[in-house]
């Protein structure tokens, strides 16, 4: 089974900081306070963002700020109960704990930063944005706007295996554009028990319009954690499934969260709260399931200079923004910041990826829990050591993926 996540972020950084070890509330509380503005503007769409990236990039924003434009940024990601400083720390660290696992998965942060020609950027903030972020400096002229799309266009592509292409276009900058932070995070894992192609057919996913979509099923049998949940109210739809799907090495997993069949996904979307996900995550038990998963891919490109401003990040945005700490320039502040990820679930592994351990289809009996992702549900993609949630998001509608190369009708 092969999962791949990519994200590409520009303009504009958020800063979302987990423990190292341990969720830290703060920050998913920030995550999920995204994920329902993106619910409130999203009406019956899919949704897919990483809340690590987000944070990444307003981490890299944040070490070129001061007064009000810093404190709103530690206030509002769940920053302000640490140390002046040492969220670049722990952020670089969880970025870090990411990418250490090339044999398992492959996670890769580009950061990057454009910067225009004759602005005169401080030495000290250079420096720190390669230490804690690893981040390349370039200098452009962004009044030749469509030569630097595309650069950083292909920049992303290069950092995306270009699976995000066309970010930005020249109408995103003028010759008032002093900056632009782009930042990419590219994910490649493969599950730990993958499915086996020839188990997928055709399936009817039912909307929470009531209508219909054709979609292809993946089917398997295996060991997972999985748990089933309520919180008493019928406005959550009673009782909900939540299956934690490790990838391989074990350290990344995805949680769905799945509401009964009769019961939209709107019902259970208000419960969903920082201490739920981690509830959640220590409640599962490891278990067979009976599981059947649509092939899917989801992507999403959000603005989210107006999403941030709802959540309090607003001075960065406006000419009171104090970037003081980049240059000495007063006049720098943020104009755009755009985000853009998306993930496809497949069968196939990873490249060189070892596809085994499966289990016989057996139609017979209903011996295991059975989670049936026929219609819409939730997800999370998290390192279940730091609790860094690097994706989280909604299909509503799973977008088939080249439905050529196999063939459905063999069972
Ligand atoms: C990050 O890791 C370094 C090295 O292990 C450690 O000294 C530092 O305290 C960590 N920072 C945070 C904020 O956890
Ligand atoms: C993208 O990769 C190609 C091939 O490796 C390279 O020639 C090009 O300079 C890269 N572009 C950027 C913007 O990094």
């Amino acid at each position: 089974m092969r999962n791949t996540v990519l994200f590409a972020f520009i303009g504009l950084g958020i800063g979302v900081v987990t423990g190292c070890f341990f969720i830290n509330d703060t920050t998913s509380e920030f995550s999920v306070r995204l994920y329902h503005r993106l619910q409130a503007a999203g009406d019956q769409d899919n949704i897919i963002f990483s809340p690590l990236s987000v944070a990444v990039a307003l981490g890299m924003v944040e070490l070129g700020a001061r007064g009000a434009s810093l404190e709103e940024i530690r206030q509002a990601v769940g920053f302000s109960h640490l140390l002046p400083g040492v969220e670049f720390s722990l952020l670089q660290n969880l970025t870090a704990a990411l990418s250490d696992d090339d044999t398992h998965y492959i996670i890769r942060f580009a950061n990057s930063l454009f910067l225009q020609e004759g602005v005169t950027f401080n030495p000290e903030f250079l420096h720190l944005m390669r230490k804690y972020f690893r981040a390349d400096v370039e200098t452009v002229d962004f009044s030749e706007s469509a030569a630097v799309a595309e650069q950083i266009n292909s920049w992303v592509e290069n950092h995306t295996e270009s699976k995000i292409r066309e970010l930005l276009s020249a109408e995103d900058f003028s010759s008032v554009t002093r900056l632009t932070l782009v930042n990419a995070v590219y994910f490649r894992g493969s599950w730990k028990n993958q499915f086996r192609p020839e188990n997928t057919r055709t399936f009817s996913f039912s909307r929470d319009d009531g209508s219909e979509v054709q979609t292809l099923m993946m089917y398997q049998q295996g060991d997972f954690y999985y748990g089933e949940f309520s919180d008493g109210s019928q406005e959550a739809g009673g009782v909900y499934q939540v299956l934690e799907m490790p990838y391989e090495g074990e350290d990344m997993s995805m949680l769905i969260v799945l509401p009964r069949q009769e019961v939209p996904l709107a019902s259970l979307e208000p419960i969903i709260k920082a201490p739920l996900l981690e509830e959640w995550a220590n409640n599962v038990k490891r278990q067979k399931v009976e599981v059947y998963l649509p092939r899917f891919k989801v992507e999403q490109k959000i603005d989210l200079r107006s999403t941030l401003q709802e959540l309090g990040i607003k001075n960065i945005f406006t000419n009171d923004a104090d970037l003081s700490a980049m240059t000495d320039g007063k006049d720098l502040y943020i104009g755009k910041a755009v985000q853009k990820a998306y993930l496809e679930v497949t069968e196939e592994g990873a490249e060189g990826a070892v596809g085994s351990g499966m289990i016989a289809l057996t139609r017979t009996l209903v011996l295991y829990p059975q989670v049936m992702a026929d219609h819409p549900f939730f997800f999370v993609i998290r390192n279940r050591r730091t609790g860094s949630i690097l994706f989280m998001g909604r299909v509503m509608t799973p977008e088939v993926i080249e439905p050529n190369d196999h063939d459905f009708d063999s069972m």
